[in-house]
């Protein structure tokens, strides 16, 4: 059982869960680059506008080759919202993704509102299954167990 973890992280949130995971469960990691390199300012100005809209951004790696995964784990910042654009193009980058599993997670300040939701409707027209979708705020992120409920949800995706 081959788990992926597919990833954005501008200031290290997500990038802080998938850290968390991958020591329970192991795996590759991919942590995607937005090439628009957004200053802190720009994020908001340029940023968030285009995730509102569904746009993705340049990203490096530009494709994603997951044909030797079996479970891919999506995770991505909430920008207005929504995922942020370098995940909506990491989802397109998506090369083999054909019938693989998928459990999904977003980290956010207050609210997800429809950002997983999103990501399953894209992942789903590329042919993936979305097992589970977790998300959290910055209040859930004190929480120890809420983490582990995550890495329950992988592991039970991955031995499913
Ligand atoms: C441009 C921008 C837009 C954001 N929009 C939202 C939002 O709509 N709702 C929310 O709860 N948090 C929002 N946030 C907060 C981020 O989702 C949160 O800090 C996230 O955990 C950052 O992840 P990262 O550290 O992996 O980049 C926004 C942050 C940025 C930079």
């Amino acid at each position: 059982m081959k788990i992926c973890y597919i990833y954005h992280s501008e200031t290290g949130t997500t990038r802080g869960v998938v850290d968390r995971c991958l020591a329970a469960t192991g795996g590759d990691r991919t942590e995607v680059q937005d090439l628009q390199h957004y200053s802190r300012i720009s994020k908001y100005l340029v940023g968030a506008g285009r995730a509102a809209k569904g746009l993705s951004d340049p990203i490096e790696p530009a494709e994603i080759d997951v044909s030797g995964c079996d479970l891919l784990v999506i995770g991505s910042p909430v920008w207005s919202g929504k995922p942020t654009p370098a995940i909506n193009a990491a989802i397109r980058a998506l090369k083999g993704c054909e019938g693989k599993k998928s459990t999904l997670f977003v980290t956010c300040g207050g609210s997800a509102r429809d950002a997983l939701t999103l990501m399953k409707t894209a992942l789903e027209g590329r042919g993936v299954n979305v097992a589970a979708s977790v998300p959290f705020t910055r209040k859930d992120l004190r929480d120890e167990g809420k983490v582990k409920d995550l890495i329950k949800q992988i592991q039970a995706a991955g031995s499913g």
